[in-house]
């Protein structure tokens, strides 16, 4: 399986059948978890038990049937967004290969929350991972033209594949407030997100999601810094 592939099966999955991740699915995430952790300098949690997470008195957003999450966990209130979404969208698509299903969850009970919290710590967000009953549905985007801008004379064949995997990044609310612009020297791509709400988590996560694709066809590109 491409990680292109792996990036078109994921869905947003909110049922899940109440087992917990096991066998070679958890130590593939136990291995992604600790290797994010490591690299990000990010504190990230595999909470296993815990079905308190997801019980939120609220008319949207309910995941059901589901006892584990991976915990972001900060003193930093939401100065870590962009770098809890680019790596926990890896955490996600490595999931997704190891065949489990995942949901980003922003609502979700934080009070009943398992992971370990030192003082002044709390969790950010948190995402459901386990066994769903469905592998979940495609949902609507916005097109490409309407979330990006080609400043060259023509776009290499390598970003139409990168903004396929942009498009299909879970944000909140499906919101995809985000643009990429792709420089006059065919190279060199630009992502903006307007501040406020989880745009910067989204941002993070769209990052994830166009960098594996455009590394994954080798192409010459970098992040304009
Ligand atoms: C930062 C963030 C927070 C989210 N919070 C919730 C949530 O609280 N409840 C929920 O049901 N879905 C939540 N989602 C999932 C989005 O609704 C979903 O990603 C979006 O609708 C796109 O669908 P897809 O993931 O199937 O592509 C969240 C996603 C992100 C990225």
């Amino acid at each position: 399986m491409t990680m292109m592939d792996t990036i078109r099966a994921r869905h947003s999955v909110r049922e899940y059948d109440g087992r917990a991740p096991e066998g070679e699915a958890l130590a593939a995430l136990r291995a992604v978890i600790d290797e994010c952790s490591r690299e990000s300098g990010l504190n990230i949690q595999l909470v296993l038990g815990n079905p308190e997470a997801f019980q939120v008195v609220a008319r949207f957003g309910l995941v059901h049937g589901v006892d584990t999450n991976i915990a972001f966990v900060t003193a930093n209130g939401g100065r870590d967004d962009e770098a809890i979404g680019f790596w926990g969208q890896k955490i996600v698509l490595a999931a997704q290969e190891a065949g489990l299903n995942t949901c980003w969850v922003a609502m979700n009970s934080r009070r009943k929350n398992k992971a370990a919290c030192a003082a002044g710590e709390k969790v950010r967000i948190i995402v459901a991972v386990g066994y769903g009953k469905t592998q979940g549905v495609t949902r609507k985007t916005k097109s490409v033209e309407e979330l990006s801008t080609v400043e060259c004379a023509e776009a290499p064949s390598w970003f139409a594949v990168a903004m396929e995997a942009a498009q299909l990044a879970p944000t909140a609310m499906n919101n995809q407030n985000f643009h990429v612009t792709l420089r006059e020297d065919g190279k060199t791509v630009s992502i903006e997100a307007p501040k406020g709400g989880w745009n910067t988590v989204d941002l993070g996560i769209v990052k994830r999601n166009f960098q594996e694709a455009a590394d994954e066809l080798g192409a010459d590109w970098r992040w304009e810094s």
